[in-house]
């Protein structure tokens, strides 16, 4: 679809500046055929993930069965690792679709992302050590039970075993692929003496379907917005033909599907130079593609490649000798240009871009930034922002057809930084379900996008609560 001709003019560029933004324009922008073709493709990669092991999408069973009633009660213990932070978090459910949360948070360095697995697991259970001890809960007469939110595609056979396939979003400790992270994390509870019981390993986006649907009882998804992007869904046991264990006792389960790996092959995304750049400077290249296209953990460094082209192009920030050097150094760095800027930006209204010059002025020196400039880099964010909101809502439109809903419509719940604080984020997902389902008369109504904050770790919990309860029936 070619750019509307206003969409470039009311920029108040130059010439030269207009063509090139025309073509950003054109690449960034994914007309509704365009997403229908998506939702297509990913509907078709859905099925081959339920049918066998090894595909794009890996479609992972989540062990989770039979569903809550609300009714469940007692202290459980969460753990959140995968996101920007650990985080421990003791829930304590009081029926009646009720719960409390009091939790600690704590910054994991890139040291530990990147060292042996043992030193990560120690300093987690250092973590949780000092919260027990901060709770008054570190004398417990039993264990606690802890459910373990570990966000990276793990192939789970049991609710609280399973081996880690591959890392993402960053990390990438020694001594871990291929390996049980529930093992690896209780022999350091014990190294510790922690009292603590690792009962389940749960994803973030099971985990957020399980809190979403505590009091939503039609909830289909849960999907994570965040540092990473992936989404669960309920799924019908009859359609996840590769399963080759016993019939569970309930007739549905949570499918984890890994989709931040979505064409991985590269048949349908619309990959622009800027994206293969920050692919091949990644730590993962080649891997979760859609991922890279769509979470917090990349689109400011999208961003920051198509303003480096353009500064690199003199289309931006051209300065005299003399002042040339103080801007570059910090753009110039590679991650420099956080995903939480484009939202700040994005979320000035002001006419002289006061706020986005002020943001670019602190965080990357740039100093002297004209109003003019600031409105193209607003533009910029917008496009990057919003083909990520649009290209979010093709997962959304291939679970929903894929499953069927009926007139009652279903809820979806959505946890992670990007959904809750990005400006505009989630209008530009109904937008795009809005082109994708023209049928769907209230978008809104019918399929309830909502957050489910700390979803991830009030899911931990009950699904810890559910591993309990299991091994009660197996015991
Ligand atoms: C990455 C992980 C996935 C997780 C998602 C959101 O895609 O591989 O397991 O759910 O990030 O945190």
């Amino acid at each position: 679809k070619a750019p509307q001709a206003h969409e470039v003019t009311e920029l108040g560029g130059t010439p030269e500046q207009e063509a090139y933004m025309r073509d950003i324009i054109d690449q960034f922008t994914v007309d509704t055929n365009y997403l229908n073709q998506i939702r297509d493709h990913f509907m078709a990669e859905m099925d081959k993930g339920l049918e066998k092991e090894g595909a794009t999408l890996a479609m992972i069973p989540s062990f989770v069965e039979g569903r809550l009633t609300g009714k469940e009660e007692g202290h459980f213990l969460a753990l959140d690792l995968g996101g920007t932070n650990l985080r421990v978090v003791l829930v304590t459910l009081e029926g009646q679709g009720k719960y409390k949360t009091v939790s600690s948070k704590s910054r994991v360095s890139e040291e530990l992302k990147t060292g042996p697995m043992r030193n990560l697991c120690d300093y987690i259970a250092e973590c949780v050590d000092t919260f027990l001890t901060e709770q008054g809960l570190e004398d417990q007469e039993v264990e606690l039970n802890l459910g373990y939110t570990f966000s990276f595609p793990v192939l789970q056979s049991r609710i609280n075993r399973g081996v880690l396939t591959t890392w993402t979003k960053g990390f990438a400790c020694t001594g871990a692929v291929g390996k049980d992270p529930v093992l690896l994390l209780q022999d350091a509870l014990l190294r510790k003496h922690v009292p603590v019981k690792v009962s389940a390993l749960v994803n973030d986006t099971v985990g957020t379907l399980l809190s979403n649907a505590y009091n939503k009882p039609s909830t289909l998804a849960g999907l994570i917005l965040g540092t990473g992007a992936n989404g669960a869904y309920i799924e019908k046991f009859d359609k996840i033909t590769k399963w080759k264990g016993s019939k569970a006792s309930a007739d549905e389960m949570i499918i984890n599907m890994e989709f931040g790996a979505f064409d991985n092959e590269r048949k349908i995304l619309p990959l622009t130079r800027f994206d293969n750049k920050l692919d091949r400077e990644s730590i993962n290249p080649h891997a979760q593609l859609y991922e890279k296209m769509v979470s917090g953990m990349y689109l400011g460094e999208i961003t920051r490649n198509v303003l480096t082209d353009m500064i690199d192009r003199e289309l931006l920030l051209k300065r005299d000798e003399n002042t040339s050097l103080a801007w570059s150094k910090e753009i110039s760095r590679h991650w420099s240009f956080e995903t939480a800027f484009m939202s700040n930006i994005e979320a000035d209204n002001s006419t002289d871009y006061a706020h986005t010059k002020e943001i670019l002025d602190t965080n990357l020196n740039l100093h002297d930034v004209t109003t003019t400039e600031a409105r193209f880099i607003k533009k910029i964010c917008e496009l990057v922002g919003k083909r990520a909101a649009r290209l979010a809502a093709t997962s959304i439109a291939a679970i929903v057809k894929h499953c069927g809903i009926d007139a009652d419509g279903c809820d979806i719940g959505i946890d992670g930084s990007l959904y809750e604080f990005y400006p505009s984020f989630e209008a530009r997902m109904y937008e795009a379900l809005t082109e994708m389902m023209p049928e769907l008369t209230n978008i809104r109504k019918t399929i309830r996008l909502g957050l489910a904050r700390d979803g991830s770790g009030v899911g931990a919990a009950l699904t810890a609560c559910v591993a309990a309860r299991m091994e009660k029936i197996i015991a």
